[in-house]
């Protein structure tokens, strides 16, 4: 793509003037950068990164054998603007040598900070009724003691005990739980890959004012818990793992929130539930098949559902530490400064 003897990025999307003013500016790299505001065209991508030493995506973009062989031997480095890495074929992109880089840490607090949005949306049914009154039917007559009404996330004396459920217990649920404990949270399960009563134990110590924390089957968490929130990687390992056999088992007042990735859930399995009653409300930052998913979509016309785009870790301070860490990964990748976080799964 050039004559240039420096190695040549890829950037699938301008990561603002704070960030490639100054990536540009280094010298050390030619940086080729997608020129639109938009979703990279593929064909742009696939000419564009022949011959090139690093890539920079955002989340989504797939980086698959297509890509990497239309790159060819002199790609180094892959690095992404995201925790998740499900849009990787990490085999392929391994079994090449090439380096990876992704963005975990710096999101954490921002992705937390949305789950307690999510969980507190979704109980208080605030999506639903914010809907309503910006279409002009405040609710008003008859006023029903109990309309809208929604399960209390916080503790009171009438109702000292709230059970959480995590699938997925990693830095962002963690964050999450903390920020859970000062609503007075009392109780966690969890599911992960791995369960082991030294863990338990180690998080006792981590969450010292909790009653438990307990690692627990995927079928004890839906029994057990007032909150599930899901924190789960994609992929196939936890493709569709909350269907109608989790969601039957659910309290029927209970919340499910997902901040992880869409595939976790199945879309209509939830739908159904939500209009049966197997649970009592969902808020949801990702939906399988996003961003295609339009007004027709089942989760979108159910009211007991609130769905975000997709904006965990949407707060300018975060986008920026994010955009500058996945920067610092594809040049740390050619050898020109220590990669941020190395992505080795
Ligand atoms: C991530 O970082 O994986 C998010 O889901 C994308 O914002």
């Amino acid at each position: 793509m050039s004559s240039s003897s420096k190695p040549r990025v890829v950037v699938t999307r301008s990561l603002g003037p704070q960030v490639m003013g100054p990536f540009e500016a280094r010298g050390d790299v030619e940086v080729d950068c997608w020129p639109e505001d938009t979703v990279v065209d593929r064909a742009w991508l696939l000419e564009h990164v022949k011959g090139a030493a690093g890539l920079l995506v955002a989340f989504g973009e797939k980086v698959n054998t297509e890509l990497l062989d239309a790159a060819g031997p002199s790609l180094k480095v892959v690095s992404t603007m995201s925790v998740g890495y499900d849009h990787f074929d990490v085999p392929e992109i391994k079994k090449r040598g090439i380096k990876m880089g992704y963005t975990p840490g710096v999101l954490t607090n921002a992705v937390a900070d949305l789950t307690i949005l999510l969980i507190l949306m979704a109980s208080r049914n605030a999506g639903y009724t914010s809907a309503l009154v910006q279409r002009g039917d405040w609710p008003s007559s008859p006023w029903s003691p109990y309309a809208f009404c929604g399960p209390q996330l916080s503790t009171i004396p009438s109702s000292p005990k709230r059970t959480i459920g995590f699938l997925g217990f990693g830095r962002i649920a963690q964050a999450t739980l903390t920020r859970l404990i000062a609503f007075g949270v009392t109780d966690v399960v969890y599911t992960t890959r791995s369960l082991s009563a030294d863990k338990d134990a180690e998080y006792a110590k981590q969450f010292p004012t909790l009653n438990s924390i307990k690692g627990v089957s995927l079928e004890d968490m839906a029994k057990q818990s007032d909150i599930v929130v899901l924190l789960a990687p994609g992929g196939d390992a936890t493709y569709h793992m909350i269907g109608e056999a989790f969601l039957r088992q659910m309290k029927p007042t209970a919340i499910l929130v997902n901040a992880g990735r869409g595939t976790v859930v199945d879309s209509d399995a939830l739908a159904k539930a939500l209009k049966e009653g197997w649970l009592c409300s969902a808020g949801l930052d990702v939906v399988e098949g996003e961003p295609n998913v339009g007004k027709d979509h089942p989760l979108v016309k159910e009211a007991k559902c609130v769905i975000l785009p997709h904006l965990g870790s949407a707060t300018i301070e975060t986008r920026l530490g994010m955009a500058n860490l996945a920067v610092q990964n594809v040049l740390g990748g050619l050898g020109l400064c220590e990669m941020g976080e190395v992505l080795d799964p």
